[in-house]
């Protein structure tokens, strides 16, 4: 569940049980699946309704172990992290609760979860250097971790508490990862950080994300380079020309804005103002016409009255984003903004997502609309599973496309399509030579 952090978590998780010789179950063909051996759920807690889903989940295996079947249960994660020993409390039948600093070391815990002991891995430490190899969804598009948690403190959000102060993974380590893909067939990578401008700044001596980026981009046979999450209050503009030096680097950015609202903005804690993000947005366009620009935005943050909720419109309307991930504001434990009393109702934020979503789907299809009658480059990389004669892949600005083609033959490839169709979240046409 969750974050593309999560994802990158999980797939360290499933190699790791893999080297233990435990093998994935599929649902659709493995009827040993309802009644597995072992049961990892790697847990979000960005909202609460992520949350409360960690529940429902783990409620079929709980009542199954209760009944006598022998199943080992593993709580992975944000949640475990923000329960630790209350989620024993509240569901005894789980045997490991593992916070996402331990996603690389569940089978330093494995011997004592055999022996019957219950485990809750979540005290603070320092993530060792990974040894294990993680078992990637993808075979053409992988995530690299590059620095581990957060040392922001915005007031709505969870994730410091639970991924901890930040850690840079040591530059040598990074390329090495990304040569190794390279080796492997891998064509895209994608850096990650929950503030990726902060690369470097734990080290000594200190580095640069404009460094590193410079340096894994120009690792041979890297087809493109991607990087989330930018944050507006320490994005450098070195990381602009960087993107122009380096032909790997796609012209492609996320990064978030929270709210239009510079009361909202500093009452998030969020260290920048609706100026300051516009700026950086006409800098990256005065340099990169054609980028893409994608974002997050809450509505119903407490205190959001109708005036800072236009604000945020404004500001969509003045960008234009290619895609925002929008989120009705979620009170979420220990974090300030939580003990409030200024809340929104409930009803008022969902109107303000539904009214933030209809503009959010009007731009992105605006945004794709440019691409009609262009021959654009996509990197292939699975079946449509809607239509299984297509192809399906990603231009540099991140935008899905889908045409006709044998994934057999295409999955990796770079292939240019000429497209003839935009829809809102989505492009199709045909391969051109
Ligand atoms: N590190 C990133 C950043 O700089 O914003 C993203 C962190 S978080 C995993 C992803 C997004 O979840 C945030 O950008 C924010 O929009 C949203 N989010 C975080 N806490 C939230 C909350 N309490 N309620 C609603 N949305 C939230
Ligand atoms: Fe969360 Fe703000 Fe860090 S959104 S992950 S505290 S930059």
């Amino acid at each position: 569940m969750g974050c593309q952090m999560n994802l990158a978590d999980s797939e360290r998780i499933e190699g790791q049980l893999q080297s233990m010789g435990i093998r994935p179950l599929n649902p659709e063909v493995d009827e040993k699946s309802i009644h597995p051996d072992v049961v990892v759920l790697n847990t979000c807690s960005i909202r609460e309704h992520a949350e409360s889903k960690v529940y429902s989940y783990l409620g079929p295996y709980a009542k199954r172990k209760r009944e006598g079947e022998d199943v080992a249960i593993v709580v992975a994660g944000c949640v475990a992290q923000q329960e630790s020993e209350a989620l024993l409390r509240r569901v005894p039948e789980v045997d490991l609760v593992m916070g996402p600093q331990y996603a690389n070391r569940l089978s330093d815990f494995f011997e004592d979860i055999a022996n019957g002991n219950q485990v809750v891995a979540t005290e603070a430490t320092h993530i060792m250097e990974d040894s294990s190899k993680p078992r990637r969804q993808s075979k053409v598009c992988a995530w690299v971790n590059v620095i581990y948690g957060c040392n922001e403190r915005c007031a709505f959000c969870i994730v410091p508490t639970t991924r901890g102060v930040e850690q840079s993974r040591p530059l040598e380590s990074i390329v090495q990862e990304v040569e190794s893909l390279v080796e492997q067939g891998y064509k895209e990578v994608t850096l990650l950080g929950q503030n990726i401008d902060a690369y470097g700044r734990d080290m000594v001596p200190k580095k640069r994300f404009s460094e590193l980026l410079n340096i894994v981009g120009n690792v041979p046979g890297l087809k493109r380079l991607r990087f989330v999450t930018s944050h507006p209050r320490y994005m450098s503009l070195s990381v602009v020309d960087e993107i122009l030096n380096t032909p790997s680097a796609c012209e492609y950015f996320h990064i978030p804005f929270q709210s239009g609202s510079n009361e909202i903005l500093a009452s998030m804690g969020r260290g920048h103002t609706r100026e300051k993000y516009l700026r950086i947005v006409d800098r990256i366009r005065s340099k990169i016409p054609d980028a893409a620009i994608s974002a997050d935005v809450i509505v119903g943050f407490p205190g959001e009255t109708e005036k800072d909720f236009q604000d945020t419109l404004d500001l969509m309307e003045e960008v234009v984003f290619d895609n925002i991930n929008t989120a009705a504001y979620s009170p979420r434990p220990n974090t300030p903004a939580a003990t409030w009393t200024n809340q929104i109702p409930e009803e008022i934020k969902k109107e303000r997502l539904q009214r933030i979503n209809v503009l959010v789907k009007e731009h992105a299809k605006e945004r794709r609309a440019r691409m009609l009658g262009r021959t654009v480059e996509v990197l292939v990389e699975e079946r449509n599973v809607k239509v299984p004669t297509q192809v399906t892949g990603r231009t540099v600005h991140n935008y899905l496309v889908h045409f006709e083609g044998d994934i057999d033959k295409l999955e990796g490839e770079l292939v240019n399509v000429q497209i003839d169709n935009c829809e809102t979240f989505y492009l199709s046409g045909a391969q051109v030579e």
